[in-house]
């Protein structure tokens, strides 16, 4: 007696079929699974045979193969209880086994057969739909599976309504795509942020070009608060990074209610956070913070306080936009085009500048404290600012700046531009952010004067081949902001005045 169905494997976020088969035969009696499976998987025939018992069935005393192929694949995670559980319904004749092999099936048992989420849910239901079957998953995880599009999706409650659907008691009705409603980013506004005038407008370069921006600042300057108010002024996610944003957020298991999300991710990991909670992996493979991110905002607060190694393995992914999570037999892809905002004191005390307020070691301690951070990853910085010490003149005067949805304009027609002229170049970048190389230099060619400025000051303040490039990419920017074509002298001189700032 033997029946198979298919289930999937997660390998970063790329999905491949595991074909579940189930043989009962003669022999010792005994409930074996092979294949590769980890801890969670092994641990599945007890759920299972719970499962059965819960609904009155016993398994027959004899002996019971689950075999999960290609047997060379790792199997993790507690989705592969469901197809076995179908397996083994259908090869005791429960449920008819032919109608299995259109489906794709994956989720969780409870002791009492119910079916519990799971994380994965949409990127099984895209490959699925690929595959041109129907998706089998637990209720909870439906409405997530409903967005892969025009398939059959089997969202039960429990493992008997799925026999009953089956013997066609009870069909069970298909489950509703449903999306997140618009979280009201206009509880912070970028209008209560007094003075920085200069930091306001770097943070708008940054949203319109896709820019990393540093803030360098005393405490109290208002640097946190900047960052939590650039979610509020870059345009919604669109219909396509809405789908890979929600896709991440259902492999980690993060997706609320199966919800699509409509807004743009904005993570801010605590300094404490490990290597694998950033870039992602550690035991169970699961996108890190970089990858919840992705289409949208990395926050790090407190830079310098962030492990070294860390932050080194954030260079890699900042520069392919992939994290690369590797496992002792395979390397795993994530998703992790962001844009980094960091925020950092100067030195430790805070108060470098003010002499009256600094502490004994100043300036040295300031060379210690940023040396903690090396030059290449300072590099990918775009622009980096300062932000003086905000008085008490100036916090108690009216707010009198521009309102988040008046800047949120402006960034949308700076993306215009360059989503125009990006497409017509026939590349696939979308923003000056990602412009290197060759493409660069075409687009961002300063005039004359333009060009004499930027010699100078590639002399004087010896810029690095990537400082230059990243000079090119900000004066695009700011000259796309003002909807001119061509990148001008005053253009090359504000990107030049949002470089490296040394202090000490
Ligand atoms: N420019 C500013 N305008 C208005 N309030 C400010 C400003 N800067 C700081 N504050 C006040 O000080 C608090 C701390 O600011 P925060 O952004 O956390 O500073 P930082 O991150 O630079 O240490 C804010 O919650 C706000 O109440
Ligand atoms: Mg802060």
């Amino acid at each position: 007696m033997f029946s198979r169905l298919n289930t999937v494997s997660f390998q970063g976020v790329d999905v491949i079929t595991i074909d579940v088969q189930v043989q009962i035969s003669s022999g010792m009696p005994g409930f074996m699974v092979v294949g590769l499976p980890d801890k969670a998987v092994g641990e599945s025939r007890e759920r299972v045979r719970s499962a059965f018992h819960a609904m009155g069935l016993s398994l027959p005393y004899r002996r019971i193969t689950v075999n999960l192929a290609p047997a060379d694949v790792q199997k993790e995670g507690s989705h592969y209880d469901l197809p076995i559980a179908l397996g083994l319904l259908a090869v005791l004749g429960v449920i008819p086994s032919d109608v299995l092999s259109e489906y794709v099936a994956l989720g969780e048992l409870a002791l009492d057969s119910r079916l519990a989420p799971i994380s994965g849910v949409l990127p099984a239901a895209l490959h699925a739909a690929s595959l041109n079957k129907g998706l089998i998953c637990p209720k909870a995880c439906g409405s997530e599976a409903a967005w892969a599009g025009d398939i059959n999706v089997l969202a039960a409650e429990n493992l008997l309504s799925l026999i009953n659907h089956f013997k066609g008691i009870q069909i069970l009705s298909p489950p509703e795509a449903r999306m997140e409603e618009e979280t009201v980013q206009k509880i912070v506004d970028l209008r209560d942020v007094k003075g920085q005038e200069t930091a306001k407008r770097a943070l708008e370069i940054t949203a319109s070009g896709g820019h990393n921006l540093l803030m360098v600042g005393p405490p109290g300057a208002g640097k946190s608060m900047l960052a939590a108010r650039l979610a509020g002024i870059l345009p919604p996610l669109t219909p396509s990074e809405a789908l890979e944003v929600t896709m991440i957020h259902s492999l980690a298991g993060q997706l609320n209610e199966g919800k699509l999300l409509r807004t743009r991710p904005f993570r801010d990991p605590h300094h404490s956070a490990s290597m694998p909670a950033l870039v992602g992996g550690g035991l169970r493979a699961k996108p890190g913070e970089i990858s919840l991110a992705h289409n949208g905002v990395l926050f790090l607060d407190e830079l310098p306080e962030f492990a070294r190694p860390t932050l080194e393995a954030l260079r890699q992914p900042l520069e392919s936009g992939k994290a690369v999570v590797s496992r002792a037999n395979a390397h795993f892809t994530y998703p992790a085009r962001v844009q980094l905002i960091a925020a950092m004191n100067p030195c430790r005390c805070g108060y470098l500048s003010d002499p009256s307020r600094s502490c004994a070691r100043a300036p040295k301690c300031a060379l210690d404290y940023q040396s903690k951070i090396s030059g290449p990853l300072f590099d990918r910085i775009d622009l980096h600012v300062e932000l003086p010490e905000i008085s008490a003149a100036d916090l108690t005067t009216p707010a009198t700046g521009e309102y988040s949805s008046l800047v949120a304009d402006r960034v949308k027609r700076a993306r215009e531009v360059q989503e125009q002229r990006y497409s017509a170049l026939g590349v696939t970048i979308r923003l000056n952010a990602h412009a290197d190389g060759e493409p660069l230099d075409g687009i961002a060619a300063p005039d004359e004067e333009g060009q004499a400025l930027l010699k100078q000051a590639t002399e004087k303040f010896k810029l690095s081949a990537r400082g230059y490039r990243r000079v090119l990419r900000v004066a695009r920017t700011t000259a796309d902001m003002t909807g001119s074509e061509s990148v001008l002298a005053t253009h090359i001189a504000e990107a030049l005045s949002y470089r490296r700032i040394y202090f000490g």
